[in-house]
């Protein structure tokens, strides 16, 4: 029997149910663009973002996470009994959220390109002159956002975040961050792909901090193919990229509501989740 029960809170793409001490964490099949989801479903995408994410967090078991179990049945009634949740959804520890978005980037590309262009800083970090759009980044850069609960992320400067959350939870959520995207880069740089850039989120429980939300999942992270990748382009992507570049050339202006989008792009989005899905996987089962 198909049944769902109410969440406590709805994400744009993932659907919350707080059971005290623990989350589970649903992953629909929403897709959403500069922070506004869109009325169509990507079928497949929440079963493939659940999926990509346990993946990397068992790759990076080194790293303390907030997983608790990812089989839907074995989690607590009633949500062991309903059909929506297997593959979707996992059982997580629920943590005192960092309020912040731990980017990092690999190459330049998206708002940080845009951002380059018009100051020459990527949130507020001063980077040598002369990068093409989708270039290499001599070395990778921690660039962090305010997670806002209304309106957009916000990029802070190092030191905003420094100031905030003093020195040594700063470096520890920055150097875990360097840690984690140098390694998940170089892991699919063997398949061929480039890991662009992505974004981490992190969780006190008590006093350890945790990993938690998703890892390297296409709606986190920009994943490119080597072979059509170029400088001085936005290469195609196995993400939503692809979205957010049919977006720009219709010239929505990024407010809701939402324009509607065509099956064509529809079913290459959802085909390029699978196949990113395919590489992962096989990616990560070698030793
Ligand atoms: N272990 C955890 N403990 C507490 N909160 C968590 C944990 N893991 C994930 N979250 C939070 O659960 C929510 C998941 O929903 P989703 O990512 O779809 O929301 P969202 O609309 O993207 O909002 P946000 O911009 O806050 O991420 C996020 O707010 C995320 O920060
Ligand atoms: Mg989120």
């Amino acid at each position: 029997m198909k049944m769902k029960l109410m969440p406590d809170y709805t994400g744009k793409v993932r659907d919350v149910y707080d059971l005290g001490d623990k989350l589970i964490l649903c992953s629909s099949d929403r897709v959403s663009a500069f922070d506004v989801v869109f009325s169509e479903c990507i079928p497949g995408k929440g079963k493939i973002l659940n999926s990509v994410s346990a993946l990397w967090f068992e790759y990076f078991h080194g790293i303390k996470n907030h997983l608790i179990e990812t089989d839907a049945r074995k989690f607590p009634p009633p949500f062991c009994d309903d059909d929506y949740f297997p593959g979707r959804s996992v059982l997580v520890k629920k943590c005192k959220r960092i309020d912040y978005e731990c980017v990092v980037r690999g190459y330049l590309s998206g708002s940080a390109f845009k951002e380059y262009k018009k100051t020459g800083q990527i949130a507020f970090a001063d980077i040598r002159t002369g990068y093409r759009e989708s270039e290499k980044l001599d070395e990778p850069l921690f660039t962090p956002a305010t997670k806002n609960d209304i309106g957009h992320d916000e990029n802070v400067s190092e030191k905003t975040m420094k100031d905030n959350l003093g020195d040594s939870v700063f470096s520890f959520l920055k150097e875990t961050s360097l840690k984690i995207y140098s390694e998940a880069a170089s892991k699919l740089s063997e398949k061929g792909v480039i890991l662009c850039d992505t974004k981490f989120e992190f969780g006190f429980l008590g006093d350890e901090i945790l990993l938690i939300d998703e890892l390297l999942t296409p709606d986190s992270s920009r994943y490119w193919d080597k072979e059509t990748y170029s400088v001085g382009i936005s290469p195609p992507s196995y993400d939503k990229q692809i979205l957010r570049d049919y977006l720009e050339k219709t010239g929505w202006d990024k407010n809701p509501p939402p324009p509607n989008l065509p099956q064509d792009l529809i079913n290459e989005l959802s085909l390029k989740y699978n196949k990113l899905e395919g590489i992962v996987r096989s990616c990560l089962s070698e030793k």
